[in-house]
């Protein structure tokens, strides 16, 4: 059965968790599907994790297209949900709205995530109306990077009061669900206690509606990085190096391919 955003907002009323998972790829995606994992997100924390880059500014419209695509044929039935990078809704509302648009045309989502508060409240408003279900993104926002001056907890002391302000001015322009990130726990617990919409935390604690990690930081790939909020359910990247070893050494001493695996 099609996950909506019935379905979701029917388990936050029941008080069940809402599970996330951040994931760019038609296996892992099919993965997660299997597993009943309520939403995927296509993030734009693909420009680290699958591409190698230093953050996520250069991820493009197409390559979030390309991505999308991808989850899409593998899970069928999930919430689909596609961040839109850096720059494509930040120039007009017009370019906004159309770039907006082929991510649920062409790339197949059920709704776009944008990083902001007050400065993209006119956009939500227009998407909303128009049939594009947002997601709101607050707290540490990796596309403002440079202004922000690196990764950090966003919203203590009088940071705590933008912030605040920021969610409520989200939710009145119609944002379904709010990311949190990287915020002081008891921020997200007040936002969650008193929210129309569905928060889902990364680094903010234990009280958001749902929680969302990146599927490559989950099962262990991801090693060079380890923020304090990810838990690490696998060390696949330890099980991928013996593989490979073997393989290689299979295919050193001869013994890959085998008759069996080898056509008569
Ligand atoms: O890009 C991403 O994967 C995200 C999640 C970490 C929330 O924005």
């Amino acid at each position: 059965m099609k996950t909506t955003i019935r379905t979701l907002f029917n388990k936050k009323e029941k008080g069940q968790k809402i599970t996330m998972i951040s994931t760019y790829d038609y296996l892992s995606a099919k993965l997660c599907e299997q597993v009943g994992i309520d939403c995927i997100l296509v993030g734009d924390s693909l420009g680290m994790v699958f591409q190698g880059k230093d953050s996520t500014l250069e991820v493009t419209v197409e390559e979030m297209i390309y991505h999308t695509k991808a989850v899409r044929r593998g899970a069928k039935e999930s919430f689909v949900i596609a961040d839109m990078p850096f720059m494509s809704y930040q120039v007009s509302v017009e370019k906004a709205i159309e770039n907006c648009g082929r991510l649920i045309k062409e790339g197949g989502a059920n709704a776009v995530k944008l990083e902001g508060g007050e400065e993209i409240a006119d956009l939500v408003y227009k998407l909303v109306r128009i049939g594009i279900p947002v997601v709101g993104h607050l707290g540490f926002t990796p596309q403002k990077i440079n202004t922000i001056g690196g990764y950090r907890v966003v919203g203590r002391e009088e940071e705590a009061e933008r912030v605040k302000k920021d969610f409520k001015i989200l939710e009145e322009a119609g944002a379904f669900m709010i990311v949190l990130e990287a915020m002081p726990t008891e921020l997200a617990k007040e936002l969650t206690q008193s929210a129309r919409s569905i928060t889902i935390g990364i680094g903010a604690g234990p009280y958001c509606h749902g929680q969302v990690l990146v599927f490559y930081d989950l099962v262990g790939l991801v090693e060079d990085i380890k923020p304090k909020f990810v838990r690490r359910y696998l060390n696949s990247a330890e099980l991928f190096r013996k593989a490979l070893e073997e393989f290689k050494r299979d295919v050193e001493s001869g013994s890959f391919p085998s008759e069996e695996e080898s056509y008569g």
